[in-house]
């Protein structure tokens, strides 16, 4: 029985939080083994996630009563009932926890685990200017990923798509600022329904600041009862995307869907709803038609990659 082969650090070891931890209710941190594992706790407390520090060791491998391999993940997010770990170390290190982790999804396959790597963690970072890779020097647009043309044919499929989806019915446009813009500004020409606009805007992570996401332009008129589409640029992490539908939920539309321009699906640590995709993109950097490094090549007519994502040589 699976029962058997879990055991609870907690009780074996130093006392660990039994409850998840969520800034709402505590500022108190548990002892991190590496300061990235608290920076990553922080950005959690800044998407209002919950989460447990190691709140439990799988054990992998055994001798009859002995234990002979055990895996504690970094982080548990209950909410999401997801386990984290984080992986900042050497990448032969890496190879030895790629197979724990096969190890685990085979003897727990009800668990559902994420590794995040070192370049994951760093991209996260980055978004937020933080990090190794923040400050690396953009020598310009490395490529075009999509061309203004292959943008403008999709943005039409999308809106007749929601046309046809909506129809007899006056949905909400609800457009996150600033990437939006174009997009948004494209799209709702596309749709042949009467569409009402609004627009919202969020801070992101600034490091060690306490608070979570703050909603620096909310909404202009109530959403209860209607249908609301809300538009962004990119999805990531998915954690942007968590707190305003979990926000905008709490404000009881009709119905609440997400139409998002472009999808880093890979990247993904919250598993959002994304109804309406215009261009699943791979793990790159890309500016362009609303998206900014450094609120710089927003307004260019295409999105291009950048190689702001290159590694400094350790
Ligand atoms: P998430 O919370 O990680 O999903 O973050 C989404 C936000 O990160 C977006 O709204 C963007 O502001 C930013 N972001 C993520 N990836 C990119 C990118 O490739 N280019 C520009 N901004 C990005
Ligand atoms: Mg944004």
């Amino acid at each position: 029985m699976a029962d058997s082969k879990q055991q609870s650090r907690s009780s074996a070891e130093s006392p660990q939080p039994l409850s998840p931890h969520s800034a709402a209710f505590s500022s108190e941190l548990p002892n991190f083994a590496h300061p990235s594992e608290e920076e990553f706790a922080r950005i959690l407390d800044f998407y209002g996630l919950q989460w447990m520090y190691e709140p439990r060791s799988f054990l992998l491998r055994w001798d009859g009563e002995r234990t002979r391999e055990m895996f504690t993940p970094d982080f548990y997010l209950p909410e999401l009932e997801l386990y984290l770990e984080l992986t900042t170390l050497k990448q032969s290190l890496v190879t030895k926890k790629n197979r724990k982790l096969r190890r685990l999804r085979a003897l727990y396959p009800e668990i559902n685990i994420k590794l995040l790597y070192r370049r994951d963690y760093h991209r996260l970072l980055a978004n937020y200017g933080f990090g190794p890779l923040a400050r690396a020097d953009v020598e310009g647009i490395n490529r075009v990923l999509l061309t203004t043309r292959q943008i403008q044919k999709r943005v039409s499929e999308l809106g007749r798509q929601v046309s046809h989806d909506y129809r007899g019915r006056q949905p909400i446009l609800l457009g996150v600022l600033k990437g939006v813009l174009p997009f948004m500004a494209d799209l709702m020409r596309e749709i042949t329904l009467p569409v009402e606009i609004q627009v919202m805007a969020v801070s992101s992570y600034q490091g060690q600041t306490r608070g979570g996401v703050q909603v620096t332009k909310g909404l202009d008129a109530d959403i209860a009862g209607r249908d609301v589409i809300l538009v962004e640029d990119i999805v990531d992490s998915g954690m942007t995307l968590n707190y305003l539908m979990r926000y905008l939920e709490s404000k009881g539309p009709a119905s609440l869907e997400v139409c998002a321009l472009l999808d880093k699906k890979v990247r993904r640590i919250v598993d959002v709803p994304v109804k309406y995709v215009g261009f699943d993109i791979p793990d790159e950097f890309v500016v362009g038609y609303g998206l900014d490094y450094e609120e710089k090549y927003r307004n260019l007519p295409f999105i291009g990659a950048i190689d702001s994502y290159k590694e400094s040589p350790k």
